[in-house]
């Protein structure tokens, strides 16, 4: 391989910020998307008599009465006129941010979203420029400052540090400024909401955001994802979303997985426990976590505040069989160095206590 690649390699391997595929042994879950515990309940009926593949694109071979129907399901149930799935949120999001701005047009973003929105953003001829992670006031500053079409981009759970954004503020912003709204809904889907709709539904807002996008890969704990909003944005994308139109769909089965996981009458049980061990978590660590700015996150965030206290928590934890994600600078500020929880569905209070045990 060419020496450039390799020092950088080994670049990583000098700063410890190598990455490398390792088997995950964890005996106590703080540390996957899998809110709701559908991944590990076994609960997605077998789909029998299916193709197992899709055969081709949507556009070609692949489109089927399953991926049909789950579209208006899924249109629905998100209250909206369209959907559109995708195979992924990440080619989810590099299809919207890369296809819907044109040029000229600007993407004001939140500094904290998702790498698959600021890849989407890089693939787009539009110009693109960043607010203060949920800073109205920078927001509507860079708003004023802007004209022509603008489209403003947050996520409604930011899943590095688990804040939930002020989604009532930004609507009436971008409504008073005519700006087009995005929200990623990736880990706010089946959490919140009834029967799992998300922040956006719950604030009874669908009607003002111009585009989300929707995730099956985290509550859900399957895969998958949707962009749902107006008739006029899917035909767009259908047309000239390039993730969407070159790649092999999902096959048929997990469109009907889909639709029964969304429909799951255990959702709303789930969303209880997951409650139940998010308030149990905030009672007995309030002293070490941050306080987030939703109650009810299912990510919730230990302060280390030294690079070399989150390295040694991270290690004992990893020790006694629990998996977390340590966050350092750049993604954090330095000094503000901590460890990412992800509460579950599922978790107990002796594995929160002993988690508690570890810390301290
Ligand atoms: C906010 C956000 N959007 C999109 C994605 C991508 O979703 P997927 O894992 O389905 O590709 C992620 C994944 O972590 C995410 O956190």
């Amino acid at each position: 391989m060419d020496a450039k690649l390799l020092d950088k390699l080994s670049k990583r391997k000098k700063e410890g910020t190598f990455r490398s595929l390792t088997l995950v042994d964890s005996t106590i879950d703080f540390f996957s998307n899998d809110y709701l515990g559908f991944a590990r309940d076994n609960v997605i009926e077998k789909f029998e008599g299916y193709l197992s593949g899709a055969t081709g694109s949507r556009l070609l071979s692949g489109n089927s009465s399953e991926a049909d129907n789950c579209e208006r399901f899924l249109a629905n149930h998100f209250n909206v006129e369209s959907s559109l799935v995708f195979n992924s949120g990440y080619s989810a999001n590099l299809s919207l941010l890369s296809t819907i701005p044109q040029r000229g047009d600007t993407i004001l973003y939140d500094e904290l979203v998702h790498a698959s929105i600021r890849d989407g953003i890089r693939l787009s001829f539009a110009n693109s420029v960043s607010f203060k992670h949920n800073d109205l006031t920078d927001l509507n500053t860079k708003l004023n400052a802007l004209d022509g079409v603008i489209y403003v981009v947050v996520e409604s759970l930011y899943s590095m540090n688990g804040d939930v954004s002020p989604l009532k503020e930004i609507v009436e912003i971008c409504t008073d400024n005519a700006a087009f709204l995005i929200v990623d809904e990736a880990h706010s889907v089946g959490v919140f909401g009834k029967k799992g709709v998300g922040l956006i539904q719950e604030l009874n807002l669908e009607s003002l955001v111009f585009a989300r996008v929707i995730t099956f890969g985290k509550a859900y704990g399957f895969h998958g994802a949707a962009i749902v909003g107006s008739k006029d944005l899917v035909e767009f994308l259908v047309n000239f979303a390039r993730p969407f139109i070159y790649t092999t769909a999902l096959p048929p089965q997990d469109y009907k997985t889909i639709n029964y996981l969304l429909n799951s009458s255990l959702i709303a049980t789930k969303q209880e426990s997951l409650l139940k061990t998010i308030t149990y978590f905030r009672k007995e660590l309030t002293d070490v976590s941050r306080y987030p700015s939703d109650l009810r996150s299912p990510i919730q965030i230990i302060e280390t505040n030294t690079i070399k206290s989150t390295i040694e928590l991270a290690e004992r934890l990893k020790k006694n069989g629990i998996f977390t994600k340590p966050i350092f600078s750049p993604t954090v500020t330095q000094g503000k160095e901590c460890i990412r929880v992800c509460l579950h569905s599922f978790n107990t209070k002796v594995e929160i206590d002993f988690l508690k045990e570890l810390i301290n």
